[in-house]
């Protein structure tokens, strides 16, 4: 297609975004570029403002057409269908009731019989549930809870991952609030492998009392002497919080924070309210996270504060978040890069500030805005890039389907710059579609400000990725809260052991085959995992129409023979045969090898789509080796630098042959999943050393029609690639997460795993030989791919952090860049149903660490013109190197 210029269609049109002929026709979609230096800060859109706009915008598809149709009204607004909670009866009754006595409720949770196992603690009476009435707290709202949850939490010393413990995985908890007020005069600390779960039909409120001292009200990392955290920030994993209110109307307006969360992977904070302070006086906070690896938020409610939220961390997702009456809603103090999506705020000073650093040191790397509103609130983002500041691509900012009403500024720059304008009260405006920030395509090759301005993006994303009202779909987590007990089958009750040494195959799938694939008409029954670890030796296949739930993390292990042979890899969980049709749901649960296991593909998902009905799977972990158990521990596979690319593989290291194997009609929705290959041991004290596993593939994505969602996810330390996306379509994903493995090049990507045609590996033997590969590249080329695409079309990332951050196990490369040859590939003509021009690949907030080149693809197949996005381009970013859009 012509590269062509053509004027701003603004030039004539200074009627503003209020004049009923401003706009444009939209059949399909356009993209520009506004490409003048020097216009970032004035940067106009749609006649959104008229002040100093001078750019030319390049066409890079479609054609112009402007001037006949005002901007639809907004679409309805972005709530999600499915709700588990509704949130604001809790809040209605919470702030405005007599304290609460503590009633009895049908929570399943509740009423169940406990029969988890930690198999590996020494404690044999260790109890890994945890009712915080049996310990001594009253929910009472006089009496001064704290100590009795924190005994429930930590339940005697050192039986838990307290401080100097820093990780562990022989001692979870679940520790379960019943409905009441529990009033706190000091932090509920949250151990490693906790989860604080409160009743949600009845949501527990946890009161700050009036002279409450400490970080917050629940802190996920103390800090101790020095200032030295308990747990260090990026390796605090798993943990969740969920089913809270959180009261801090009882303290001084000048202090007070509902949740210290410095977290990283495996975590997560769901249906929490926090109540705070108002006013101009309030310097409360709801969240206060410093910083961390992390991590995934949803379905929260933030009502006063200084700050509703105050995030820092490398990386997150944040989706479903409400905020009332806040002074800031949501500061962002750094970043590498930030999903934001269904925020809605409602009547803040300032909506989204991401000026942290100033100008000259912007903190905030990137930020995705999705599907989100606000309403009544003066300015929606404030940023401080421009032109000029540093880095060169810090604040970069995407937003897509933002709906304004009674917003005066949406973006606000530096020196109060006017860089976006606003809207009247009660009158809803969507921006479809905006960046600040760099973008490159087949048409810029060479990349510029992306400033992109593509009005009806939100038509490139395919309809079912969506749903009814025109956002991209979400699922929250079940909770199966109107479920009774009696419906739920525990597992260890009916013959499994889960000890983590007894053969658990046969008793597993027979409870699967009775009370799985519940028919139409059937009462569903809940199969329920008591923590344990169930050792399974052969596959267990799962039909559709199967609910599971895990208590905490409840393990599945394969061992054996069965799964160690690369030459016939089998799958340990079998999600549906390939067509079958019918929902299973899977949350809680964790996956795991017990190596050798050279065949073992941790889960295949060939569950296939049936309407808008979506298969999910919530908070399910896999983690390879790396704890007790797993025989992939330090004893045999401590790292060896020194050992020379083949002959240091130790067979018994190989730890799998692939994580998660998404076959050709597979479909679902994944939320909060971390598929972990350990690089260092959880359990092994006080070292936690480094280990060299070699697992072959991290996720391979085959499904033809898709859709497939992947909200919160993370693919870390597989040898040929971490996600890799072949002849598919329709794909979602935001924020996802890599990491290279940390001993290549050495062995190179090529060892262990031979290329398998059948499954579309990537032949890095014959691809790093190629002539565009320098010879003293070709070991840097040898490494895993971030994401792979390959012959796919209509693939959406919101966000992704893709690092190397090793060169057989040191970390000089990474300042210059010299970790990897370059992290992400687009390969293939597929060209999409919609745009038979391109792929309609938006790669959106694509940060790479390590790397030389962020990403490659081949513009014109049969030209072969290579395109590389280099990672010293000016996209430099605060630690991170920045892309804002890639399209193809
Ligand atoms: C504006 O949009 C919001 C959120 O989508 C919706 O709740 C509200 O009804 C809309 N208001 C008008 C006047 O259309
Ligand atoms: C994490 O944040 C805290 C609080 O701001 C700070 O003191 C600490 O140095 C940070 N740690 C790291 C590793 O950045
Ligand atoms: C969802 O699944 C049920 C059966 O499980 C089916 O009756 C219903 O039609 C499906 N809904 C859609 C929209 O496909
Ligand atoms: C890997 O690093 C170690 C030092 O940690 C060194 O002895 C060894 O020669 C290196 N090997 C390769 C292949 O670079
Ligand atoms: C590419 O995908 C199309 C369908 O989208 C398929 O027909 C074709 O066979 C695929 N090509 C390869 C090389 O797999």
């Amino acid at each position: 297609m012509a590269h062509r210029r053509s004027p701003s269609y603004d030039e004539d049109d200074k009627s503003g975004v209020y004049g009923s002929h401003s706009g444009i026709i939209n059949t399909r979609i356009r993209l520009y570029t506004l490409l003048t230096v020097g216009t970032i800060l004035s940067y106009m859109f749609y006649g959104y403002q008229s002040s100093g706009f001078r750019g030319y915008q390049y066409q890079i598809y479609g054609t112009v057409e402007k001037g006949q149709k005002p901007i639809e009204a907004a679409p309805p607004a972005p709530v999600t269908s499915i709700v588990e909670v509704d949130v604001t009866k809790v809040i209605s009754t919470v702030f405005t009731a007599a304290p609460t006595p503590v009633v009895s409720s049908s929570y399943w949770l509740a009423n169940i019989e406990h029969r988890g196992v930690a198999p590996y603690h020494a404690d044999k009476e260790y109890q890994v549930f945890r009712n915080v009435l049996e310990f001594g707290a009253k929910g009472d709202g006089t009496t001064d809870d704290t100590a009795a949850i924190n005994a429930a939490i930590s339940g005697g010393d050192f039986a838990r991952c307290g401080e100097k413990c820093d990780s562990s995985t022989i001692s979870p908890a679940l520790v379960y609030f019943p409905p009441g007020r529990y009033l706190v005069s000091e932090p509920i600390v949250a151990m490693y492998y906790t989860q604080l779960v409160g009743n949600p039909i009845d949501m527990p409120i946890l009161v700050a009392s009036k002279n409450f001292k400490g970080i917050a009200v629940i802190d996920t990392d103390p800090y101790g002497a020095f200032g030295k955290n308990w747990y260090v920030n990026q390796n605090n994993f798993f943990r969740a919080i969920r089913n809270f209110v959180i009261d801090l109307t009882n303290m001084d307006p000048s202090e007070g924070t509902g949740i210290h969360h410095q977290v990283a992977q495996a975590t997560s904070i769901y249906n929490v309210v926090f109540k705070m302070h108002e006013g101009v006086m309030t310097k409360q906070k709801g969240i206060f996270m410093d910083n961390g690896s992390g991590g995934f938020l949803s379905n929260l409610k933030f009502y006063g504060g200084e700050c509703g939220a105050y995030f820092g961390n490398q990386q997150f997702t944040t989706i479903n978040l409400e905020f009332h009456n806040c002074k800031t809603a949501i500061y962002i103090n750094w970043d590498w890069v930030w999903l934001l999506k269904s925020i809605r705020i409602y009547n803040c000073g300032l909506g989204i500030d991401i000026t942290s650093g100033g100008p000259d040191k912007l903190g905030v790397g990137s930020v995705l805005l999705l599907d989100s509103y606000v309403k009544d609130t003066e300015v929606a983002i404030k940023t401080f890039r421009h032109k000029e500041s540093n880095p060169p691509a810090g604040g970069t900012l995407v937003m897509q389907n933002l709906i304004i009403s009674g917003v005066k500024t949406t973006v606000l720059g530096w020196n109060d710059e006017e860089i976006f304008g606003g809207t009247d009260k009660d009158r809803n405006t969507t921006i479809p579609f905006w960046g600040h920030g760099k973008g490159y395509s087949d048409y810029l090759p060479k990349g510029d400000s992306i400033n992109v301005v593509a009005d009806e993006t939100s038509d490139a994303i395919p309809a079912v990725l969506k749903d009814a009202k025109g956002k991209i779909l979400e699922r929250p987590r079940p909770l199966y809260r109107h479920i009774s007990a009696d419906r739920f089958v525990s597992v260890r009750a009916n013959g499994a052991v889960g000890d983590g040494k007894a053969d658990d195959t046969g008793a597993i799938q027979e409870i699967i085959n009775s009370h799985g694939n519940v028919r139409p008409g059937e009462q569903k029954k809940i199969i329920f995992f008591d923590y344990g670890i169930y050792r399974v030796s052969q596959t267990i296949y799962v039909p559709p129409n199967t609910y599971i739930v895990g208590e905490m993390w409840s393990v599945i292990m394969s061992s054996g023979d069965m799964f160690n042979d690369a030459k016939n890899p089998k799958p340990v969980f079998q999600v549906g045969k390939s067509g079958e049709e019918g929902i299973v749901e899977i949350s809680d649960m964790l996956f795991q090898t017990q190596g050798p296991a050279a065949g073992a593909i941790l889960m295949e998902w060939n569950r296939s789509p049936q309407g808008q009905n979506v298969s999910g799977m919530w908070d399910v972990h896999f983690r390879v080796g790396g704890s007790r158990g797993t025989n992939l521990e330090p004893n045999k596979c401590r790292k060896n630098p020194d050992a020379q690319n083949h002959a240091k593989i130790d067979d018994d290291c190989i730890s799998a042959f692939m994580l998660l194997h998404i076959g050709k009609t597979g479909s679902l929705l994944m939320e909060n999943m971390w598929l972990w290959t350990s690089d260092h041991d959880l359990d092994d004290e006080p070292n936690h050393d480094q280990i060299s596993l070699y697992t072959g593939r991290g996720l391979l994505c085959e499904s033809q029609e898709g859709p497939v969602w992947m909200y919160g996810h993370a693919v870390e330390h597989n040898v040929l690639y971490n996600y890799q996306l072949v002849n598919t379509k329709n794909i979602f994903m935001g924020v996802i997460q890599t990491e290279t493995p940390y001993f290549q090049s050495n062995p190179r990507a090529r060892e262990p795993f031979p290329p398998v045609p059948e499954l579309y590996d990537p032949d890095f033997e014959g691809a790093c030989g190629a002539a565009d590969v320098p010879q003293d590249k070709i070991h840097l080329c040898e490494k895993s791919w971030g994401l792979r695409i390959l012959n796919s079309t209509d693939i959406f990332t919101y966000g992704a952090g893709l690092y190397s951050f090793f060169e057989n196990y040191s970390t000089d490369c990474i300042e210059s860049r010299s970790c990897q040859r370059t992290m992400v590939t687009i390969e293939g003509d597929a060209r999409s149903e919609k745009f038979p021009t391109r792929s309609n690949i938006w790669l959106m907030g694509l940060n790479t660490i390590g790397t030389e080149n962020m990403a490659r693809w081949v513009k014109d197949p049969e030209e072969g013109e290579l395109i590389l996005i280099r990672a010293d381009d000016g996209n430099k970013n605060s630690f991170s190197d920045t892309v804002g859009l890639i399209l193809v």
